[in-house]
Formats: structure tokens, C-alpha cells, sequence
């Protein structure tokens, strides 16, 4: 790997039109470390993501890859920089017209004139690095959900990329497959030293395994940020109920619809018993 990449977030406002999603971020996300950003579901994980890769621009603050200030780059070496990423987007976006083989060469033939057989050299390669490296020729319909998100891996590193952003890769996985996404980002962190590599995640299984560097997420800032055991040990109300899977208890006050009247049920199941005898 010639690269090696810090990502450092720098008081990083963002959001969509007038609405702030996260505030006050300051973080780094070491090279050569898996770091998971954590956080409940709508907390702006993906939207972080976005703005990692440059799909969006932050209201204020900086976005450092390798020291280099991604949103005051001129354009080329801005799109320079945005092709050092490999992302697995949540649903591993894959063009369904596509082989996987295809979808996997990608990043390759849009951008490069190689030819064609040492795209697919390239393509069987990573492929067999997930996997999957007997279902090139299938379409991403006969994959499973597993398969398409480890195909979707193999799409992000077909470059070679010194940076690996994954959204929820364990995300609506059972948990063998999911458990073999993880397996797979550790190997991927030992194949390529050096490499900095993202993954967002719900899922505290997935954390336990993989992550070197944890930054939780919640109420539009960072609660948490550092290694597996601080996360382990904190006494942080919101954070324990991450880490032991519980919720506060839900009040719906007083509402008096909270209550159905006898006579209401009663009038319901009679209808709905003659129209069960009825046929
Ligand atoms: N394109 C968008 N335009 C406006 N609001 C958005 C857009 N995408 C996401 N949001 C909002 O931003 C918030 C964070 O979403 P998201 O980053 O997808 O959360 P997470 O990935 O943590 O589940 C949510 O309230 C969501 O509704
Ligand atoms: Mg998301």
C-alpha cells in the first residue's frame, strides 16, 4: 500500500438545507484501525459518510484526508482525492443489468483503457478476496443479501483504495453472514496495512468484533470517542442502554384512545364473526 490516510473531522457542521444533523465534530480516524461510527438510526451516520466522500459539503468546518483539505482542493485534485475512497454503500448498489463481474470492474472501466483481460484479472481477484470469486458472471438477482454486500466490498476495493468507507455492511444480515462480513473486514485490515477503514454500524455485535476506534453518535454530537473497552466500561446512561440493548421505558402519557370502549370491541368482533360465518 503506497498510501496511508488519516481522516480527520475538524468542527464539522452539516446537515441538509436548514437542518442541522451533527455539530461540534471533531474526530480523527487513524489509518491502518477499523473505526466504527455508532449511533441510533436517522442519527447521521450515512450523512457523515456522505460528506467523508464529497458527496455533499459540510455548513462549516474541514474534512482532512492524508492532511489534505478535501472541500479547498481544486476540482481535479478534488476528484482525484474522492477516487482514493472505496464505499460499500448500505445496499452494496449494484446495477442490476450488471454481471457482478461487471459491477465489480466498474471503478476500472469508466475510468481506465485497460483492456479487458486484465480488468477481469483484476475483478476475479478481489472477487476471490470475498468470496465470490465462482459468481462473475451472475446477475446481482441470484446473489444473496450476504453475497451482495460482500460483492459490493469487492466493487469498493477494486481500486486498490488506501481508504474503505462501509455503510451497515452487517445490516439486515443473519448473523453467520453477518459475522462473516466482519471476518472479512479483518482480514481486509491485515491483507492492506495501512489502509483506513470506516464502517457505520447499529449493530454492537459487529463493534465487538471489529472496531479498533469507536465515535458514537447522538443528539447531533460526539458522546463517545475512543477505544472498544473505555466504550465497554463507560457508565454513560445513553451509551450503557447502547451497549446492554436497552430501551427507556416508553410513556404515552394519558391518552384516553390508550383505552378502547367495551362496547366499541364488542360491536367489532360481532361484525367480524357473522362475516366469518357468512363466508
Ligand atoms: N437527502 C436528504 N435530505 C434531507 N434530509 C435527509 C436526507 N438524507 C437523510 N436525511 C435526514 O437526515 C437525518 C440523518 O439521516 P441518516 O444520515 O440517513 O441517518 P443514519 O444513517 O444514522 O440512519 C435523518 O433525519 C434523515 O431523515
Ligand atoms: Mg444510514
Amino acid at each position: 500500500m503506497r498510501y496511508s490516510w488519516t481522516i480527520e473531522l475538524q468542527d464539522l457542521r452539516l446537515g441538509y438545507g436548514d437542518t442541522v444533523i451533527l455539530e461540534n465534530i471533531t474526530a480523527t480516524l487513524p489509518a491502518g484501525c477499523i473505526s466504527v461510527i455508532l449511533g441510533a438510526s436517522g442519527g447521521g451516520k450515512s450523512t457523515l459518510l456522505r460528506h467523508i466522500i464529497g458527496l455533499a459539503r459540510p455548513f462549516s468546518g474541514k474534512i482532512l484526508l492524508g492532511g489534505k483539505d478535501l472541500f479547498s482542493l481544486p476540482g481535479k485534485e478534488f476528484r482525484l482525492l474522492r477516487r482514493r475512497m472505496g464505499v460499500l454503500f448500505q445496499d452494496g448498489a449494484l446495477l442490476g443489468a450488471l454481471t457482478v463481474g461487471e459491477n465489480v470492474g466498474l471503478p476500472l472501466t469508466e475510468h481506465t483503457d485497460l483492456p479487458p483481460s486484465l480488468v477481469r484479472e483484476v475483478v476475479l481477484h478481489k472477487l476471490a478476496l470475498v468470496g465470490l470469486a465462482d459468481f462473475a458472471d451472475h446477475y446481482p438477482s441470484e446473489l444473496s443479501g450476504g453475497m451482495r454486500k460482500r460483492a459490493g466490498l469487492a466493487r469498493a476495493l477494486v481500486t486498490d483504495p488506501p481508504i474503505l468507507l462501509c455503510d451497515e455492511p452487517t445490516s439486515g444480515l443473519d448473523p453467520v453472514s453477518a459475522a462473516q462480513m466482519d471476518d472479512l473486514l479483518l482480514d481486509m485490515k491485515c491483507r492492506f496495512p495501512g489502509m483506513t477503514i470506516v464502517s457505520v454500524s447499529h449493530d454492537m455485535a459487529s463493534v465487538r468484533n471489529i472496531a479498533d476506534h469507536v465515535l458514537v453518535l447522538h443528539k447531533k454530537n460526539i458522546v463517545y470517542a475512543g477505544g472498544l473497552s473505555g466504550l465497554e466500561e463507560s457508565a454513560d446512561p445513553y451509551l450503557r442502554r447502547f451497549l446492554d440493548r436497552k430501551a427507556p421505558r416508553y410513556s404515552f402519557g394519558d391518552d384516553p384512545r390508550l383505552t378502547l370502549s367495551e362496547e366499541t370491541q364488542k360491536i367489532m368482533h360481532q361484525a367480524l364473526d357473522s362475516r366469518l360465518e357468512r363466508g
